[in-house]
């Protein structure tokens, strides 16, 4: 397999700097003042969204006659309580709600997005998303801009990419935000760098494996400083060696999956014994595939197949985003159920895909109010006519939404 992807693939997958370079300028990112815009634009949708929530009751309901898959496993029937934001455990005073026999499942978990805009949120709630993590935060106020907007889904964040001066994501963020002080190439920097990037509080730390790019030891120091801050980690890594660096640098996570070559039986034991977890992003490698390479996308889907025998948790993940100049659009929202499609088609039984975009990443992310159906937690939920976990398809089949207990009441579904 090594060798027979074109130089050409190689180097799109890096997230090409010539287009990422000038598409992105066009996005105004650089400058403050659009970026204030951007923010204005967002906070105005969040003003808005608070208002109309607040005419809601927030009467106790209680959804009876339906299955419930708990984030573990399917059973039922039976009746699920929610109390305001949470699941309750009594439905004294409820108000009752006919589930017909379908299946409530978790707010679905989308591990990877870049969303920019109210929109974008709108979508991935009408789809069931409930949790999503944005994964390049440039800007910090742009994307806590999009944090906190009642009844849609709650968004997590990211530092800004650690990258090299010189590489494809370097370039990026320059061309993002003609901001060099963003950028490292030592381990010496990783201090100040790691300081400077947390002191906004992101969910968690993003960095960047490629070639040419950042060096193992400043690789390793970027892993070990985010442990020692009490900071989940996250390594961008779509080639071979990039995912060998990234596991060997010690990182939390890995998100991408190598077109180039598989995983092999090293990356997978060192995954296993350092509690290493992976978001391929499944939907992302296959458009990028798709567009540059058909056949390349094997590697992508043997790779999640021997992560998945390797007993190596695995998230659901979308890279979903409407950026210019990345090597392909996502779709917001509709993007996860395919994820969980492709899940399947690498090997995951439905059961094992839905929990990579539910318990899984709660857990792994650190999330313990979600990811499950219990009392005590968020009522993050959905009601599905269908059941998943015999047709991972009938995810797509959303009846209603409830985003910490808040009914979404726009358009649902695909
Ligand atoms: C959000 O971004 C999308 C994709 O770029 C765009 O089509 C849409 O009009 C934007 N929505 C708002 C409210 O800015
Ligand atoms: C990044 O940009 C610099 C300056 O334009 C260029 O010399 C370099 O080749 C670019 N890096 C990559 C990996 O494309
Ligand atoms: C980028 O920043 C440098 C200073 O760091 C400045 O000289 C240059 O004009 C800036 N370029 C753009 C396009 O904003
Ligand atoms: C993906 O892997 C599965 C399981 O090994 C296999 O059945 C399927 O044909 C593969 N699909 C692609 C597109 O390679
Ligand atoms: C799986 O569910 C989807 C969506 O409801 C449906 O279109 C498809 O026919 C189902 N597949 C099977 C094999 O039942
Ligand atoms: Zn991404």
């Amino acid at each position: 397999m090594k060798g027979s992807v074109p130089h050409v693939l190689l180097a799109v997958l890096a997230w090409s700097q010539q287009t990422a370079g000038c598409a992105l300028d066009s996005t105004e990112y650089r400058s403050g003042a659009n970026i204030d815009s951007i923010v204005a634009t967002n906070l105005q949708a969040r003003d808005e969204r608070t208002a109309i929530v607040a005419t809601r009751s927030s009467q106790k309901t209680a959804i009876r006659n339906i299955f419930v898959f708990n984030g573990h496993d399917i059973s039922g029937p039976k009746t699920v309580v929610m109390n305001g934001d949470r699941i309750g455990s009594d439905a004294h005073g409820a108000r009752y709600i006919d589930g017909d026999g379908g299946v409530l499942i978790p707010g679905l978990i989308d591990s990877h997005v870049h969303p920019m805009n109210a929109t974008e949120l709108l979508q991935l709630t009408q789809h069931g998303v409930t949790t999503a993590f944005s994964m390049a935060c440039f800007a910090p106020a742009a994307c806590q801009s999009l944090q906190n907007h009642p009844g849609l889904v709650d968004i997590r964040t990211s530092t800004a990419p650690a990258a090299a001066a010189g590489s494809t994501h370097g370039n990026i963020t320059i061309a993002a935000t003609n901001d060099t002080t963003l950028l490292l190439s030592s381990p010496e920097e990783v201090p100040v760098w790691m300081g400077s990037q947390t002191s906004w509080n992101p969910d968690v730390v993003k960095v960047v494996a490629e070639s040419p790019g950042l060096d193992e030891p400043t690789l390793k120091a970027l892993a070990l400083a985010a442990r020692q801050g009490h900071k989940r980690s996250v390594c961008h890594a779509a080639d071979y060696k990039s995912y060998r660096q990234a596991v060997t640098a010690g990182f939390d996570m890995v998100h991408h999956a190598p077109l180039d070559q598989p995983v092999d039986k090293a990356i997978l034991n060192r995954m296993f014994s350092h509690r290493q977890v992976s978001a391929p992003t499944l939907t992302m490698m296959q458009a990028i595939a798709n567009r540059l390479a058909p056949k390349s996308y094997a590697a992508a889907n043997a790779s999640v197949g021997a992560l998945h025998a390797a007993k190596i948790p695995i998230l659901a993940g979308t890279d979903a985003n409407q950026l210019p100049g990345v090597p392909a659009n996502v779709p917001f929202g509709t993007s996860l159920h395919l994820e969980l499609e492709l899940l399947v088609a690498a090997g995951l039984e439905p059961v094992e895909a839905l929990r990579a975009a539910t318990i899984n990443p709660a857990r792994h992310f650190g999330l313990h109010d979600r990811g499950t159906i219990a009392p005590g937690k968020r009522a993050d939920i959905v009601l599905l006519g269908g059941d998943p976990t015999k047709n991972i398809s009938e995810t797509k089949n959303i009846k209603r939404v409830w985003l910490a207990g808040i009914e979404y009441d726009g358009t649902l579904g695909i």
